[in-house]
């Protein structure tokens, strides 16, 4: 029998040896590297064959190349449409990152069951029929043209959709794919790798779109989806706090559309809720005014929402103080605890300071800082902020207010949600039409004039 050929391979990135090594000079990680198995069969044999083969196909002038504009494929799902640019590209390759339990097979199974103009193949390694079929039950079935076939060959799988001609397919997940070209094990590095390029040239020469669902752990130890980043035209990620119901999907990469796009949803019994207006993730369940609660107006993506920011300040107990966020920098809430300490001589050296954004979702807008700093302020001076009022703007480190970008988007939204009063940075009155807003524009540069006018004159 013929030796086989193996190659080390970085489970973390995918880098290649020829022998192990301890530290991956790719990425750094330790123990990363496996032997895998990469002999191939010789040529021809367990070769994938599709419809449209490669010998119809020659070189084209790029003006004889034929397009149709409106050709994208409309998933009947508003928030997936809109991050993926105004729905699905024919013959493009999609890969849906996260961890698992977020809702993936969820989202997948229900576009697949909601999708009624297109006949679907969904391919299931992880889950039975029955099991696909209970799921479906909650979500309601709306496309008698849903298929579910469980199965993890390639080739196998690429027999059945040319009997079937799907309009649309679906693989649950990419790391239980295998492929008999190669001989390592299914969700090995050489394995995902080649399944992938293989539905890629799929579904380039069948123009037939693929979604790949790729499950990433916190670890990194179930690698796969960062190295295929490059193989595919689209990375979704599906993020979100699995204890909460809210649920973000942020295209990561996209060659035909936007990557500031993101879609809101929220895990129910029934399925996936679309979330249209993301502003309804602040509205927290609250009649009385409490001291340390600040509404924010941040802009995730390209959409406006409103976000309440929630601090708690109190004395630390034990010596050390303690700092902690959710949804929230921890490191930039030390710095702004540093500004308030140092530059605006609030004493919190000595406090526990705890910091939580509503509904689970992580905000990176800077614009969110004025908030926190202000539920911080609210919380130590146990005065609450008035239920009307929220605020936009960055906070610097000598204590000032800084300018944020798209301010009239943020100033429209919080209008449309009935705030009375928005505090934004002085530096972005600049150019502003103050007057085509009925909301008070307050504007401030420096935390202690924001302090005097929260605290102090309200
Ligand atoms: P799932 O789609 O299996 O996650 P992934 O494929 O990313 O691993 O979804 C997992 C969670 O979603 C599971 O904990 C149950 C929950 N869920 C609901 O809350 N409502 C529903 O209607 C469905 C189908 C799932
Ligand atoms: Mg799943």
């Amino acid at each position: 029998m013929a030796k086989l050929k193996t190659t080390f391979f970085c489970q973390n990135c995918g880098a290649q040896s020829a022998r192990w090594i301890g530290k991956c000079p790719s990425c750094g990680e330790w123990n990363t590297y496996v032997e895998e198995v990469i002999q191939r069969e010789e040529k021809g044999k367990g070769m994938i064959s599709f419809s449209g083969s490669d010998k119809a196909r020659k070189p084209t002038a790029i003006g004889e190349i034929t397009f149709d504009t409106d050709q994208r494929i409309d998933l009947q799902n508003e928030e997936l449409n809109r991050v993926l640019g105004s729905g699905l590209v024919p013959g493009s390759i999609t890969l849906i990152g996260g961890e698992p339990g977020i809702g993936k097979s969820t989202l997948m199974l229900q576009v697949a069951l909601h999708c009624d103009k297109l006949k679907v193949l969904y391919i299931s390694g992880e889950e039975s029929a029955q099991q696909l079929r209970m799921r479906g039950e909650r979500i309601g079935i709306k496309n008698e043209n849903c298929y579910i076939f469980t199965e993890t060959n390639t080739q196998v799988i690429f027999q059945h959709i040319e009997v079937l001609q799907p309009g649309l397919v679906i693989i649950d997940s990419i790391q239980t794919l295998h492929t008999d070209n190669i001989d390592s094990s299914a969700g090995s590095i050489s394995q995902i790798k080649e399944c992938a390029s293989e539905m890629q040239r799929f579904s380039k020469i069948t123009n037939i779109p693929v979604f790949l669902i790729g499950h990433i752990t916190k670890d990194g130890s179930l690698a796969g989806p960062k190295i295929l980043e490059h193989m595919v035209d689209t990375v979704l990620n599906f993020e979100g706090d699995r204890n909460y119901g809210y649920r973000i999907l942020r295209s990561v990469k996209n060659r035909f559309g936007s990557t500031s796009e993101l879609g809101i949803f929220e895990m129910q019994d029934t399925g996936l809720r679309e979330v249209s207006n993301p502003s309804e993730i602040l509205l927290s369940q609250r009649d009385e005014e409490v001291s340390g609660i600040a509404i924010s107006a941040t802009i995730e993506g390209l959409r406006p929402m409103l976000i309440e920011t929630q601090a708690l300040v109190s004395s630390a107990a034990y010596g050390m103080p303690q700092r902690s966020s959710t949804g929230f920098d921890a490191k930039r809430l030390n710095m702004l605890l540093a500004v308030l300490e140092k530059r605006c001589g609030f004493r919190l050296g000595a406090k526990d300071v705890f910091l939580n954004i509503a509904g689970g979702i992580k905000v990176d807008d800077p614009a969110i800082d004025l908030a926190v700093v202000a539920a911080v302020l609210s919380s130590n001076e146990d005065i609450p902020i008035d239920t009307k009022t929220c605020f936009a703007a960055e906070v610097g480190l000598s204590g000032e207010i800084r300018a944020i970008n798209r301010i009239e988007q943020r100033i429209s939204e919080a209008e449309k949600m009935g705030f009375e009063r928005i505090f934004i940075s002085r530096y972005n009155q600049k150019g502003l039409d103050t007057k085509k807003f009925a909301i008070r524009i307050i504007p401030a540069k420096k935390i202690g004039e924001l302090y005097a006018l929260l605290f102090t004159q309200l």
